[in-house]
């Protein structure tokens, strides 16, 4: 079972003339960390508004942890941090996650349980009773998380947490994004920020105008599976003769060639000429590029296409 299960789901805005998603058909595996990119107006707030029922789809379906998406008893097992959330700026933190987990569903001796340890979990501990509008924007995106917890949830959805944090409230809420994978829940994260997503992602799709451009695992993008810069201690003069022999494209940057090889075979093919003339390899490294490349390579090749 996946934890979320899409099948072309879309959505129009104003009879058709706004195309915010596009028959979009993904799948999420359960304790994984899912990331859903695009650029600005890519319909990812569209997808997690249609997931968690706040907004209906124009057409297609979904199913969440095995049931469809219209079951609404399935929210108790869901927790969502909005963009931008608001929250009302008289009450402290204890009292935001007192309320909304009374509106949860939680109890009241559980609350009373669980708000000082969320408090602690996104390093609030010393604020439970300061009002919220004395809060940063740091610390009301935290305090939106903790909210987003406190019904314990087994499948979190999390758009764009980490706006307008610094790198030091980033990295906390990374490291806060792999302590929940470790207990085992999945989290379906929206977010333009690629490089964040790049550490803590087991899974990413990349969204533009409403349309799934590309699904794979973070390591899928970023390798140039043909690709492999080498490093040799002698015969820098041979190399570049035998790859012409062999027919592979060769560039030579710094100490590294960069071999563009069609197969494995062809590059244990040039691994064994050289070898034969006794060149001794110091390094042989698939070559990547940053997710942010691979981004811009995605979004730029599929630019005027659809809408
Ligand atoms: N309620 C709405 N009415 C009309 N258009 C909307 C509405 N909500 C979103 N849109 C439009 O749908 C598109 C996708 O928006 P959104 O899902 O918010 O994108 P993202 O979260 O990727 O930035 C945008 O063009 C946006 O302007
Ligand atoms: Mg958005």
């Amino acid at each position: 079972m996946f934890a979320v299960e899409t099948y072309q789901l879309t959505k129009h805005y104003q009879s058709g003339k706004i195309k915010a998603l596009e028959a979009c058909s993904l799948q999420v595996d359960q304790g994984k960390i899912f990331s859903l990119l695009g650029p600005n107006g890519a319909g990812k707030t569209t997808l997690i508004k249609i997931l968690t029922g706040i907004i209906h789809p124009t057409n297609g379906g979904a199913k969440i942890l095995g049931h469809v998406f219209t079951d609404f008893s399935i929210h108790h097992r869901m927790g969502y941090l909005a963009e931008n959330h608001r929250f009302p700026e008289f009450l402290n933190a204890q009292q935001v996650l007192f309320y909304y987990g009374k509106m949860a569903g939680v109890s009241k001796s559980a609350l009373q349980e669980k708000i000082p340890q969320l408090l602690a979990t996104v390093r609030l501990q010393d604020w439970g009773r300061t009002k919220i509008r004395k809060f940063s924007k740091g610390m009301m995106q935290r305090l939106g998380l903790a909210h987003a917890l406190i019904n314990d949830p087994d499948l979190i959805f999390l758009d764009e947490p980490t706006d307008g944090i610094d790198p030091i409230g980033r990295k906390e809420i990374r490291d806060l994004l792999k302590m929940l994978r470790e207990q085992g829940k999945t989290i379906f994260l929206n977010s333009h920020l690629l490089s964040e997503v790049e550490r803590i992602s087991d899974e990413v799709a990349i969204l533009n105008k409403g349309t799934l451009l590309q699904k794979g695992s973070v390591d899928d993008f970023i390798s140039i599976k043909e690709q492999f810069q080498i490093k040799v201690e002698n015969g820098t003069a041979q190399l570049p003769q035998i790859c012409q022999e062999l027919q592979i494209p060769v560039t030579h940057v710094n100490d590294f060639y960069t071999v563009a090889v069609k197969e494995m075979g062809q590059l244990n093919e040039l691994i064994d000429r050289l070898r034969e003339q006794k060149i001794l390899i110091q390094a042989i490294i698939p070559r990547k590029i940053t997710l942010e490349d691979f981004f811009i390579e995605v979004i730029t090749e599929n630019k005027g296409g659809e809408n």
